[in-house]
């Protein structure tokens, strides 16, 4: 089950309002989605770019992985989302295949089912898989819930 598409590029900013003064305004795409996670301390904002999206998140307060990826890093990209037909299997798949996940398990994201690769097995980035669920509101709920390596990001 190869890889389908590219979900989403996910950018992490310092506030969500002036970047979308770029993305949206500037650049003029659609913001189709903002998502308030009370439990991950994060704010996110979806925008379309055709058959993709732009992911931007910002935390709301200084004890999340994102908080502490901008004061390690300053914005800018923190992972990308592949899409793919079920997660579970394309972790064994890729795993076999030398792909180091967060976590052994996928977990409820914001597009579905989700899980993360590590982004010492991806030449510095952090990359996610996700599975659309059936049926499923593409809101975000737990967008990076994954206990993502707090050394990296
Ligand atoms: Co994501």
């Amino acid at each position: 089950m190869p890889i389908k598409k590219l979900n989403h590029v996910s950018i992490a900013v310092d506030d969500l309002d002036q970047a979308l003064a770029f993305y949206r305004d500037v650049l003029g795409l659609e913001l189709t989605r903002r998502v308030r996670l009370e439990d991950r301390q994060l704010d996110i904002a979806f925008l379309r770019v055709g058959e993709t999206e732009l992911e931007l998140i910002t935390p709301l307060s200084a004890d999340n992985t994102v908080a502490r990826f901008l004061e390690r890093r300053g914005q800018g990209l923190h992972h990308i989302c592949f899409e793919v037909d079920d997660v579970a299997a394309e972790m064994r798949t890729l795993s076999a295949r030398g792909a180091e996940f967060v976590e052994s398990e996928p977990h409820p994201g914001a597009v579905g089912l989700v899980s993360f690769i590590h982004p010492s097995s991806a030449n510095g980035v952090l990359v996610e898989i996700n599975q659309v669920l059936a049926g499923a509101e593409p809101a975000a709920t737990h967008e990076l819930s994954a206990p993502v390596d707090p050394g990296v990001v």
